[in-house]
């Protein structure tokens, strides 16, 4: 068995090879003049895991090309992030399941797809293959232990992120609560007020994905309000587009932090356990 990996998850791809204990195949990857994607890949072996983010529509069009290039092998396909899961169904009329048209993608030359802390989890039934779906919220925990923070309320922005938000906590026995969200537009969040006890103590708040920092600003704000000492920001998926890491920096919070299904300056947890033994199963 060996690992390949898209560019944009080559860290994560050679920390899972060295968890488990395998080689990485080379691959080198260029554009068309067009704005085409090119890439050749050295040989594969009878067995593979293909490792890539889908970040952006290149980086999608980079994994299809590299599944492509692994035909013949037994792929074992690593979907770390998927870009489009938030839209898991039509909010209105005429919207696509986008997450379903971009899971469809994923039928061939495949044998199954490991995805980590996927936004819903419901859609891995669009997938054209086996699924599991893996959580960091213990790797997390683990982090926010070195912390040494006294004490701390770990809160998730919304009911969705819940579940993750008590994996995290339950690492280290603390408290976890959530916050009353709602979406008024993509930049645009307003929480309801809700009874927390943030009141002197750190808090850390948990989100599977960090995009435009717009939820987790809007709720340290709140946060700082009700007395906090402390605000943190932790996620799986740091999407962080645009300004996001500044202005999360700008609205007072102390350390933002994220695992590596995004290769990040801030990604402090690696993910690569927790998928390499996924795959031993
Ligand atoms: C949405 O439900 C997700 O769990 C995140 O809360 C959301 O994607 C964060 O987006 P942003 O950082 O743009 O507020």
């Amino acid at each position: 068995m060996k690992v390949i990996s898209t560019e944009r998850s080559q860290v994560l791809a050679s920390r899972i090879a060295g968890a488990l204990g395998t080689g990485i195949v080379d691959v080198k990857f260029s554009q068309f003049p067009d704005g085409e994607l090119y890439l050749a890949a050295a040989t594969p072996d009878d067995e593979m895991v293909i490792v890539g983010s889908v970040t952006d529509n290149n980086a999608l069009v980079q994994l299809l090309l590299l599944i492509d290039a692994c035909e013949g092998s037994k792929n074992h396909l690593v979907l770390p992030y998927m870009a489009y899961a938030r839209q898991d169904k039509k909010f209105k009329d005429g919207e696509p399941i986008s997450a379903r048209a971009i899971a469809r993608l994923f039928k061939h030359n495949l044998a199954d797809c490991t995805t980590v802390n996927i936004h819903e989890p419901d859609v891995l039934k669009y997938f054209g293959v086996p699924t599991r779906n893996i959580s960091v919220g213990k790797e997390v925990g683990a982090y926010i232990k070195t912390l040494g923070l006294d004490n701390p309320l770990i809160l998730s922005p919304d009911d969705g992120a819940l579940s993750f938000a008590q994996g995290v906590a339950s690492a280290g026995g603390w408290d976890c609560d959530y916050l009353d969200k709602t979406r008024i537009s993509g930049t645009e969040v307003k929480m309801a007020p809700k009874e927390i006890s943030s009141k002197s103590r750190p808090v850390v708040i948990v989100d599977d994905i960090i995009s435009t920092g717009g939820t987790i600003a809007t709720a340290a704000g709140m946060l700082y309000e009700q007395g906090a000492t402390d605000v943190y920001a932790a996620c799986v998926h740091g999407v962080l587009i645009g300004g996001a890491y500044s202005h999360l920096k700008v609205s007072g919070i102390r350390e933002i932090f994220c695992s590596d299904t995004i290769e990040r300056g801030c990604s402090r947890i690696s993910a690569a356990p927790c998928i390499a033994a996924a795959l031993k199963h």
